[in-house]
């Protein structure tokens, strides 16, 4: 194969000078060179083994190199490379596939190729459906960095600041991010005042077209909000007429112990983002899943706009979709996320009651943070530690990520969702090794 005569020091300065970005952007001080993959593990070229708890940016749910994963996409096909402009077989099964197993009336699919895209997409399908054109978003939430849509909806500012001034009519709340509220309450005391703010923001602002967000901000550190958050909201955006978008790029596809994060709290989005576990990573797909009777475009008039990329819903990408849902299905990854789950949260529990540095543990499903402070009372971020930690884990094989930016520091845990409770052991071993 290409590279094999290479020395990773070879390999890293080629990349170095014929890419823009790739492993610098993992900020690690000894980059890895993933030389193969097999279950939830991975191995370097210097066959140093890895228990990876990222999943590849939580992407992996069905693990690496499943066999039948990579067999499906190795089967000889009749067509290969059909874009958007024609219809194929492999799309249609996915669609209807999508629509049996997405939550309520949500029926019809929009595929994109990536999670950005995806989100891209919705923006514009509530822009179009509604002829409002103000987004709502939350601070800490992650909508996207690819597209400047989505990023202009991301609320995590590290990520936005080199690109300001970003578009027009975003509109940002705070979150009910319980353990630092911005209003200084505490729930349930507070009431959720952050709901109360939100519908006034709406009123205020006037023109909302809807309000993007995850069910459980991942990126922004594993909040998890209250139960009755996503109905009252809910209740909110129909009130206002205001399109509830959820963005369960990362949440989706059993991560949380449900098909969908949404189902915990029976609340049905008027369109559902997915991506990421839509296929594990192995191919690039991603879509928007609206209600049945959603009309956004007449494909009947020559003149009508179009949301559409040349490969999206490509053969290969719907294939690994399709197989990928099946194994999701079959094999009762979702069960095993809520279990493994449940006992990875108690194992971290137990960790941060011995602990001077963990401030809180939180966590649905295989979806789980771990939120460093200097001092419990004072709550203060410790960002050195959290890059420390990361650092020391993956000396001792454990592959963990990080929040993305900004002063809090987390510790985020997304493995596959064929985690056993032996890799979650060996985890929770180096874990409280390393958290000193
Ligand atoms: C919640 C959420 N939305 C959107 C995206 C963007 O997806 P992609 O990286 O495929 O563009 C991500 C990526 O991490 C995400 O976590």
């Amino acid at each position: 194969m290409w590279g094999e005569n290479y020395s990773k020091e070879e390999l890293l300065a080629l990349e170095r000078k014929y890419t823009v970005q790739s492993w610098d952007a993992s900020r690690l001080k000894d980059p890895i060179l993933v030389e193969r993959e097999e279950g939830v593990f991975f191995w370097n070229r210097r066959g140093r083994r890895y228990l990876d708890f990222s999943a590849q940016y939580g992407s992996c749910n069905v693990g690496f190199r499943n066999k039948e994963m990579v067999e499906a996409l190795q089967r000889p096909l009749k067509f290969g490379s059909v874009s958007a402009m024609f219809v194929h077989t492999l799309r249609i099964q996915l669609a209807e596939l999508l629509a049996k197993i997405a939550p309520g009336n949500l029926g019809k699919s929009h595929f994109e190729c990536t999670g950005s895209d995806a989100v891209e997409a919705a923006l514009k399908f509530a822009r179009k459906y509604t002829k409002k054109w103000k987004i709502m978003s939350l601070w800490e939430g992650y909508s996207g960095e690819g597209t400047l849509g989505a990023l202009s909806a991301h609320g995590l500012p590290d990520s936005r600041f080199d690109f300001e001034p970003l578009l027009p009519g975003f509109v940002h709340v705070s979150p009910p991010y319980c353990y630092r509220c911005d209003f200084g309450l505490k729930y349930p005391d507070c009431g959720l005042a952050c709901l109360d703010v939100l519908e006034k923001t709406i009123t205020r602002e006037g023109h909302m077209a809807g309000m993007i967000l995850e069910p459980v901000p991942a990126g922004g550190g594993v909040i998890i909000f209250p139960d009755e958050y996503l109905p009252k909201l809910r209740e909110i955006c129909d009130r206002h007429h205001v399109l509830l978008i959820l963005d369960e790029i990362v949440t989706g596809f059993g991560r949380t112990g449900k098909m969908f994060c949404c189902e915990h709290s029976d609340v049905v989005p008027d369109m559902l983002v997915i991506g990421k576990g839509f296929t594990s990573g192995y191919g690039a797909a991603a879509a928007v899943v609206v209600p049945e009777h959603f009309t956004i475009y007449d494909c009947t008039k020559p003149q009508e706009t179009r949301q559409c990329h040349s490969m999206s819903g490509s053969p290969l990408a719907c294939i690994a979709a399709i197989t990928n849902i099946n194994i999701i299905l079959r094999d009762k990854l979702v069960e095993n996320a809520s279990e493994m789950g449940k006992y990875l949260l108690e194992g971290l529990r137990d960790l941060q009651e011995k602990s001077d540095i963990i401030g809180d543990v939180r966590g649905k499903g295989l979806l789980v943070g771990i939120e460093l402070v200097k001092d419990k009372k004072s709550k203060e971020p410790d960002k050195d530690k959290e890059r420390e930690i990361i650092e020391k884990c993956i000396q001792r094989g454990l592959i963990v990520e990080g929040r993305c930016g900004g002063p809090q520091s987390v510790i985020v845990l997304h493995p596959s969702l064929i985690v056993n409770k032996e890799h979650i052991d060996t985890a929770l071993d180096i874990l409280s090794d390393v958290i000193k």
